[in-house]
């Protein structure tokens, strides 16, 4: 079924998002010179150099204060042993607005990769894990760099290494992370991705049109136009909404996406049994922190992410990558057949 892997098809898709060959900065407009003097203002605070230095003193306290903890209980090993064992995880999801043709579409959903410089073999063992893979479309909802600091020339290789086997129809689109820099958007698109910066792509599948859009993202920077992103949807499009964080969730609702597709909160990385995560790094319900989750008639999934920062342990929340079948939801129809039936007679 698959036809070729990462490179995007432009013949199979249209939008604003298809004028791949426009460069980003150029389609990112305003949005994207607000966003690159906001980078180049955290980097001007001097608080690092490279890819492990501390985003900020009271960030560094906290994520000590962690380690040191973790460290003392002797679990610190433990959990970096679990944040190495990538998983590929299957969840189905269901619509009751799905178009009948597009039952059974699946979705790679990936993000916080999060790749680190000094260790070029996370990138090629999330490309084992997703060897075998093959699916309808391939979407990364951010975080590409390790820290906030430094150069990082070595993700777009990397992000080539980890998605290298995967066969998606409909090619492989990205929207960027609050690690990430505006140029690291458009290293990964000279690399073959497409980047969704306030920007959306109509994908013509066997099921009808498909609305795929992404905004920047929402949690740090702020530079996301939701607006923009359904600029030129068809009416009645089934529209999928990739955004770093699930902090936009009431907005997409409102502007009729079907699915919304989030990471980083990491699934809170630590959890406990019970309780779950005591963090989450982002203005959302508990229950969008992690998996599936619904909001009025728009569904959403948030995953794990795949990859670990500034504490590189897990605990209950293993890294994941997770491979999404949307499926059409027939109950309401099949609770309304009786109803019509007794109304016609
Ligand atoms: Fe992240």
């Amino acid at each position: 079924m698959p036809e070729k892997p990462l490179e995007p098809d432009p013949a199979r898709s249209e939008g604003s998002a298809a004028s791949a060959r426009t460069p980003l900065a150029v389609r990112a407009g305003h949005a994207g010179e607000r966003r690159k003097k906001k980078e180049k203002y955290i980097r001007g605070l001097g608080v690092g150099k490279d890819e492990t230095a501390p985003a900020g003193f009271v960030f560094t306290a906290l994520v000590y204060a962690i380690r040191f903890t973790l460290m003392s209980l002797g679990l610190y090993r433990r959990g970096m042993q679990n944040a190495r064992n990538l998983r590929l995880e299957r969840r189905d999801i269901f619509f009751t607005n799905l178009p009948a043709a597009l039952d059974g579409f699946r979705i790679l959903h990936i993000s916080d990769f999060h790749f680190p410089r000094r260790f070029p073999k996370f990138a090629a063992a999330v490309g084992e894990l997703l060897r075998a893979v093959e699916v309808d479309l391939c979407v990364v909802t951010g975080d590409y760099r390790y820290g906030y600091f430094g150069a990082d020339d070595h993700v777009a290789e990397h992000l080539k290494t980890a998605l290298a086997h995967v066969k998606s129809r409909h090619g492989v689109y990205a929207v960027l992370g609050n690690h990430d820099h505006f140029v690291t958007g458009e290293m990964i698109e000279e690399a073959g991705f497409s980047v969704l910066y306030n920007e959306g792509v109509l994908i013509k599948t066997d099921g009808g049109p498909l609305w795929l859009c992404g905004i920047d993202e929402p949690h740090y920077y702020k530079c996301d136009d939701l607006d923009a992103a359904v600029r030129g949807r068809p009416d009645g499009a089934f529209t999928i909404l990739l955004a770093h964080s699930p902090e936009r969730v009431r907005q997409a609702a409102e502007k009729g996406v079907s699915l919304y597709l989030a990471g980083h909160t990491h699934g809170g990385q630590i959890r406990f049994p019970i309780i779950g995560a005591l963090v989450s790094n982002a203005r959302c319900p508990r229950n969008q922190v992690w998996g599936r989750w619904r909001h009025k008639d728009m569904i959403g999934h948030t995953t794990a992410g795949i990859g670990a920062t500034d504490v590189p342990v897990r605990y209950n929340c293993p890294p994941e990558a997770a491979l999404l079948t949307l499926r059409r939801d027939t109950t309401a129809e099949q609770q309304e057949t009786p109803q019509k039936a007794v109304e016609r007679d």
